[in-house]
């Protein structure tokens, strides 16, 4: 299929500023052109527009709701336009956040298309915090909670009526930071989580290879990459980093397990924080990462 980039310039929903530049920052390190040259067909759709941050605290246990909601609105619009036109879309972020936009919008198109949905979310965070218990109001903090019908009405609905997503269907991956609420919360929703403890016992490959179980030909994959998702040695450009995540290697068997599926249909890209980074070596780590996530490998040609 064509692949679309949409990129999404804000950090509205971030603890820091910076991944408003993310887009401009995956550009530079090649993305399209790494694209490309894997035969792949892409286009880049530009940048959506939003409202500015106005860096103001918490209202209610939320950070910048009002920005949060137009954000994600225009970023669902623009992930299932290029869905409808049968497109790969990759979001490139921009704040984490967004996933609200794309995911409600990837739900919604396989709900229509009566497809099953497979969501792997890579990151060193949950992201399942709710306006109670987040200790930050952040609403990158916020969205896998806000997909499972946690969170503000406006958000909850963006793809039709709440829930956008069964906890069945994700599988989180690389997990080593959650907050003490919000572990209660994951427990309760059942979520399948691979955290750090299990890739450290059993490997990458067993852990893909569960996150992977059950996928078939009728299955739409979509993968939520959280660049925070990898050791901060590899990926210093991003915001929140948590020490102790995936190498280099583990995360390159993890896209290449998914690529082998051959289901790749949806992308996120998002955290990265070029003000975090040292000659944007994190965006071409990522943009490594995604040619891996998009079938290049060493011996095998497709
Ligand atoms: N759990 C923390 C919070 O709620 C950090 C969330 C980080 N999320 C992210 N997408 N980087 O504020
Ligand atoms: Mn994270
Ligand atoms: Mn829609
Ligand atoms: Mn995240």
């Amino acid at each position: 299929p064509v692949i679309h980039l949409i990129g999404a310039p804000t950090d509205i929903g971030a603890a820091d500023r910076g991944a408003s530049m993310g887009p401009e920052a995956l550009r530079v390190a090649g993305i399209d052109r790494a694209l490309r040259a894997q035969g792949l067909t892409v286009l880049d759709t530009g940048n959506l527009i939003g409202p500015h941050n106005p860096w103001q605290p918490p209202a209610c246990g939320y950070r910048h709701l009002p920005e949060v909601i137009a954000w994600n609105t225009a970023v669902h619009q623009a992930v299932g336009d290029a869905l409808r036109a049968q497109a790969l879309p990759i979001l490139l972020g921009g704040d984490h956040c967004l996933a609200i936009g794309s995911l409600s919008a990837v739900a919604q198109h396989c709900r229509a298309q009566g497809r099953k949905l497979r969501v792997l979310w890579l990151d060193a965070h949950a992201d399942f915090n709710t306006h109670t218990v987040t200790p930050t109001g952040n609403l990158h903090g916020m969205p896998v909670a806000c997909l499972c019908g946690k969170g503000p009405q406006a958000l909850t609905t963006l793809g039709g009526p709440a829930p956008q997503l069964q906890p069945s269907c994700i599988r989180q991956i690389g997990i080593r930071s959650v907050d003490a609420e919000e572990k209660r919360l994951v427990h309760q929703a059942g979520l399948d989580v691979f955290d750090m403890r299990y890739i450290d016992e059993y490997g990458m490959r067993d852990a893909m290879r569960r996150a992977l179980e059950g996928v078939d030909a009728d299955t739409h994959l979509h993968v939520s990459f959280d660049v925070d998702f990898l050791d901060p040695d590899i990926a210093p450009g991003v915001g929140t980093t948590v020490p102790g995540g995936p190498t280099y290697r583990e995360a390159q068997l993890c896209m290449e397990m998914i690529a082998d599926t051959g289901l790749l249909a949806s992308l996120d890209v998002v955290e990265l924080n070029p003000a975090f980074d040292e000659r944007n070596r994190t965006a071409e780590v990522a943009v490594d990462l995604i040619e891996s996530l998009f079938g290049k490998s060493t011996l095998m040609r497709r």
